[in-house]
C-alpha cells in the first residue's frame, strides 16, 4: 500500500486537494494512506521554535535543523523511507518522477519548507532528493507536495479507472517512432458545431485507424510547438 508522510508547519493545508476527486476518493477507499505530520510538535523549547536567522545574515528564517532531523527520523520510524524535500532549487518534478515514486515499495516522506528554507545540513543527512515543480518560488512547500502526490498517486493501481487513460495521456503517449514523450491531442465531445465551431470530421467519421493517425499528427504538433 502506498504511504505518504507529510512533514509540514500547516498541517491544515491536507488534504487540500489531495480530498477530492479522483486521488481523493482513491484516499477514501484505501487504495492509498496520508499521514500528516507537524514539524513544530518537535520543537523543544517551551516557545516551540522552529526556526532561527541565517549564518552570514540576509533576509527570511532557516528551519532548525535538530527540529526538521526529528520529524524525518520518526516518519522513517526505524524503518527505510524514501525522503523528499520540496525546493525551488530542486530537480525539476516530471511525470518520470511520478512514475518513480508511484513504483516505491517504502513509505514516501515530503518535506514541506517554508520560509527561506531548511539548514542545508539536515538535507545532506536525510534527504534523498530534492524535488521542485517550476522555476518559481511558492511561499511553501506543501502546494508542491499536493501537486508531487497529486501526480503519483494517479499512477498507482486501481486508482483511475480504465487502464487506456492512462496510457493515452499527456507524457504517457509515446511516439511509435521516436519513442519520444507527446503532449495529448485535444479532445472533444458533443455538441457536433459549438458556437460556430464544428468537431474536426474525422472524429466524427468512425475510421479509427484515421482517427488514430490525427491524434499522432496532432500530438507530434503540439509537442513540437511547445519546444519553440
Ligand atoms: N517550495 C518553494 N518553491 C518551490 C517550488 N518551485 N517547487 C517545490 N517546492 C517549492
Amino acid at each position: 500500500m502506498f504511504l505518504a508522510k507529510v512533514l509540514t508547519l500547516f498541517p491544515e493545508a491536507f488534504p487540500g486537494l489531495l480530498g477530492h476527486s479522483v486521488v481523493g476518493r482513491a484516499l477514501q477507499q484505501g487504495k492509498w494512506q496520508l499521514a500528516v505530520v507537524n514539524i513544530r510538535d518537535f520543537a523543544t523549547d517551551k516557545h516551540r521554535t522552529v526556526d532561527d536567522t541565517p549564518y552570514g545574515g540576509g533576509a527570511g528564517m532557516v528551519l532548525k535543523p535538530e527540529v526538521v532531523a526529528a520529524a524525518i527520523r520518526q516518519a522513517k520510524a526505524g524503518g527505510v523511507a524514501h525522503v523528499v524535500y520540496l525546493g525551488p532549487a530542486g530537480q525539476r518534478f516530471t511525470q518520470a518522477h511520478a512514475r518513480r515514486l508511484a513504483a516505491l515499495e517504502q513509505p514516501l516522506v515530503l518535506l514541506c519548507g517554508h520560509y527561506e528554507g531548511v539548514d542545508q545540513r539536515v538535507l545532506e543527512t536525510e534527504v534523498d532528493e530534492v524535488l521542485s515543480i517550476g522555476d518559481y518560488v511558492l511561499s511553501g512547500g506543501e502546494v508542491a507536495a499536493q501537486v508531487v502526490l497529486d501526480a503519483t498517486v494517479r499512477l498507482l493501481p486501481g486508482v483511475l479507472g480504465g487502464d487506456a487513460s492512462l496510457h493515452e495521456e499527456s507524457f504517457d503517449l509515446i511516439d511509435p517512432e521516436t519513442q519520444e514523450p507527446l503532449v495529448e491531442y485535444p479532445h472533444y465531445t458533443r455538441p457536433a458545431v459549438w458556437e460556430g465551431q464544428a468537431v474536426p470530421a474525422v472524429l466524427q467519421g468512425g475510421n479509427h485507424a484515421e482517427i488514430a493517425k490525427w491524434r499522432l499528427a496532432q500530438a507530434r504538433a503540439r509537442t513540437a510547438a511547445l519546444k519553440t
